[in-house]
């Protein structure tokens, strides 16, 4: 994707693949920086503190994170180390689980002279997956956007709700649930997005805005509440949300509040679909509300509330009674009864086992296990 007309992707390589660069997702809105890893202890702590985020990013920097750990030493002990600090990082994107299970085997196959040069390539292959994989489901979703779009009998913008952020910064590039949006936009659908903020991190205001605004998509930013009176009223034609981890069952899970917006789209008939690429999809989970680890993260994200003032500074502000104590679930599980469908890189397909199984035939083996 493009910022100011130059093309960036979320993460890269430097220095013969020495160091890693990614944007650092905290700064935005306000400032738009490059930030370099430059050991396994940098990758864990940037997806622990949220320099990156979204599932599939989180996954491309734990590969990054055994690269860095390969280019220090190589042997099998540090590797398997630097592979259990990434996977203590976050506990509910699956993406990173699959991201260390994938490549960490793959390089202690080979001889530890050669682990460094395997660990790029399977790197870069990662991420050339991510992106061809999230092109895919910009592909399916615009499709089903534009029957959508002809379905109705106005020539009103479709109107999309979408929660959190999971654009082309919660991937390597294209995003998720915004790869349609976006394909739909070039191929001038006339679309219109409606941004939940996502307390209490805020990804849809700091993120999911600046990408869309970026882009020229219309969009309109939402306080999380605000969705259910938007669908009582006609103005929301299909919601699309990303997933963190989506059970064989369908049940998704994704920023805390999705859960929510489902319920109010089922009450209203309003076509409810998650955007999942392959890795998302964790087959040994079989009940997504009973087995997902819900991530509980520190209370002072919902205790203090970051802004910039006029001048441009940014500064972190209590909004709550000094001494409050605050509950922080960071995800929540849509049960699969609510989503009306799920947008993979290899078509859309009913939330449940056996639609995912015709897409995924090579999984039900698996199943019996
Ligand atoms: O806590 P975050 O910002 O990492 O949560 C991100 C989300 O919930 C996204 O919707 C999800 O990872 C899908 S990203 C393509």
């Amino acid at each position: 994707m493009k910022v100011q007309g130059q093309h960036f992707r979320s993460i890269w390589l430097e220095q013969e693949s020495q160091v890693v660069m990614v944007i650092d997702q905290q700064q935005l809105p306000f400032r738009f920086e490059i930030k370099q890893l430059a050991t396994v202890a940098d990758a864990a702590t940037a997806i622990a503190d949220m320099v990156v985020r979204g599932a599939p990013l989180i996954g491309a920097t734990a590969a990054c994170g055994l690269l860095l750990a390969a280019a220090k030493d190589p042997s099998d002990e540090h590797l398997s180390s630097a592979a259990d600090v990434l996977l203590a990082a976050r506990p509910t994107a699956v993406n990173l689980r699959w991201a260390v299970e994938r490549i960490l085997p793959r390089i202690l196959a080979v001889a530890p002279s050669d682990r460094f040069d395997l660990a790029r390539i399977q790197v870069e292959e990662l991420c050339e997956e991510d992106i061809a994989g999230n092109s895919r489901i910009g592909d399916h979703g615009f499709g089903l956007l534009q029957e959508l779009y002809l379905q109705r009998s106005t020539e009103q913008p479709l109107n999309i709700l979408t929660h959190c952020n999971a654009g082309w910064l919660a991937t390597v590039d294209w995003g998720t649930a915004l790869a349609p949006i976006f394909k739909a936009y070039d191929a001038g659908l006339q679309v219109h997005v409606w941004v939940d903020e996502t307390r209490p991190r805020n990804q849809g205001a700091s993120l999911t805005a600046w990408e869309l605004q970026a882009h020229g998509v219309p969009h309109t930013l939402i306080v999380d509440n605000a969705g259910g009176h938007l669908m009582q009223r006609g103005q929301v034609d299909i919601c699309i949300v990303g997933s963190d981890r989506t059970a064989r069952n369908g049940d998704v899970c994704n920023k805390i509040g999705t859960y929510l917006k489902a319920l109010a789209a089922y009450d209203n008939g309003i076509p409810f679909y998650a955007a999942v690429p392959s890795p998302t999809i964790d087959w040994s989970c079989r009940d997504g509300i009973k087995e997902i680890p819900i991530e509980e993260r520190a209370a002072e994200e919902v205790l203090f509330i970051t802004g910039a003032l006029d001048d441009g500074q940014t500064v972190k502000v209590r909004i709550a009674p000094e001494g409050n104590q605050s509950a922080n679930p960071a995800f929540d599980v849509t049960p699969h009864r609510l989503v009306t469908g799920i947008i993979t890189d290899r078509g859309i397909c009913g939330a449940d086992e056996e639609s995912l199984l015709k897409l995924y035939p090579e999984q039900r083996s698996s199943s019996e296990a």
